[in-house]
């Protein structure tokens, strides 16, 4: 049985820093010792939180209940051909430094989502994506045990309900899996994704002619270094609100007051609008309120500069949400999970 710690900080173990306590925590390293623990159906542990990279949380409060921190590792090679491979990875292996291993290997496809902080087994659920890339694209499947029967599961692409931001494991599914492993069809001649103008000019500051893999994923780590602020320096969750969709007509609206909005094209009724221009138009950018604020390079991302906590976020991200939404109509969504 693995040791259950009792009343433990999880200040280390979330990418905001927030210093709420977990009346018990454990790490597993091995499934074995979660069925171990699960089997015991323990009222304690009744309510239970897993954790990955704590990247995507907001904690407001103490958890009472065993937060799990899944630590399954290993990384293998499935199946290769000349051009393909099917390559696994334990869901507590630290995401970016699984992509830095594929692009090391000469296999592509996730260069983009090169520093994505948290871990594998996190990155299916809210199918994370970056400059033209999301998990979607690459991934084959997944093994997850499911809390109640604990037996293990196969999800694959279609039963991961895969959206923007989006899979079955925020909706229906919710809870009543821990993912325990993700498979990845990789390609050994990918075709490099640098339609984001930002790649492309990073590229040829960087005096790269003819990109391979290796070279994206140093673009992409260059431009995330110079946006986004390191979780390790100031406390974030990337990404606090998704990108909202809007309907076209509204949009004209917006665009007859505002010309600069930003737009991307989803189909011929809808398009989505950056919601970091949203909230600098609105005048958040850089706004700091005690230890806590809105970061000064990117609108998006909240941030907490140390000792803040998270009802302080919370509140903050409601006031810029009524904002947005007196300013342009626009309901803004959170895309942190908030606990
Ligand atoms: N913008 C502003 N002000 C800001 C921030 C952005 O005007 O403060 C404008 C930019 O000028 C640009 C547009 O908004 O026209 C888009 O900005 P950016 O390329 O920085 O991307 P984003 O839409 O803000 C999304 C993802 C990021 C991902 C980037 C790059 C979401 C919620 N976020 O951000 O993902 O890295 O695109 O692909 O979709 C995350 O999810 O945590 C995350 C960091």
């Amino acid at each position: 049985m693995p040791n259950i710690l009792e009343n433990i900080s999880l200040k280390p173990y979330n990418t905001f820093g927030l210093d709420v306590n977990a009346d018990y925590f454990v790490e597993v390293n091995h499934l074995s010792e979660i069925q171990e623990i699960l089997h015991k159906k323990d009222p304690r542990f009744e309510n239970m939180l897993i954790l990955g990279g704590g990247s995507n949380l907001l904690l407001t409060q103490n958890f009472h209940g065993l937060v799990l921190k899944n630590n399954l590792k290993g990384i293998e090679v499935l199946e290769e051909t000349d051009e393909l491979v099917l390559i696994k990875a334990g869901a507590g292996e630290n995401w970016h430094q699984f992509v830095l291993t594929c692009v090391k290997a000469g296999f592509g496809g996730i260069e983009n989502l090169s520093l994505i902080p948290g871990t594998v087994g996190a990155a299916p659920m809210q199918n994370i994506g970056a400059y033209g890339v999301e998990i979607k694209d690459v991934f084959f499947s997944l093994e997850a045990l499911n809390l109640e029967t604990l037996e293990k599961e196969i999800f694959d692409n279609h039963t991961c309900k895969f959206g923007y931001r989006e899979s079955i494991f925020k909706h229906e599914a919710k809870g009543k899996y821990m993912i325990t492993s993700v498979v990845f069809r990789l390609q050994k001649f990918p075709k490099l994704h640098l339609e984001y103008g930002a790649i492309k000019d990073t590229l040829k500051e960087m005096g790269v002619e003819n990109p391979g893999i290796k070279e994206v994923s140093d673009a992409v780590i260059q431009i995330r270094q110079s946006k986004l602020p390191d979780p390790a320096e100031i406390g974030n969750s990337g990404s606090f609100f998704k990108n909202p969709e809007i309907y076209l007509d509204h949009f004209e609206k917006l665009k007859s007051e505002f010309p600069g909005i930003p737009s991307y094209p989803i189909d011929e009724k809808t398009v989505k609008v950056p919601a970091g221009w949203l909230i600098e138009q609105a005048g958040w950018k850089g706004k700091k309120i005690n230890n806590i604020g809105v970061h000064k390079k990117q609108a998006l991302v909240l941030v907490n500069y140390g000792g803040g906590n998270g009802n302080e976020i919370k509140e903050l991200s409601q006031n810029i949400q009524a904002d947005i939404f007196e300013k342009f109509g626009i309901n803004l969504h959170a895309e942190v999970n908030i606990i």
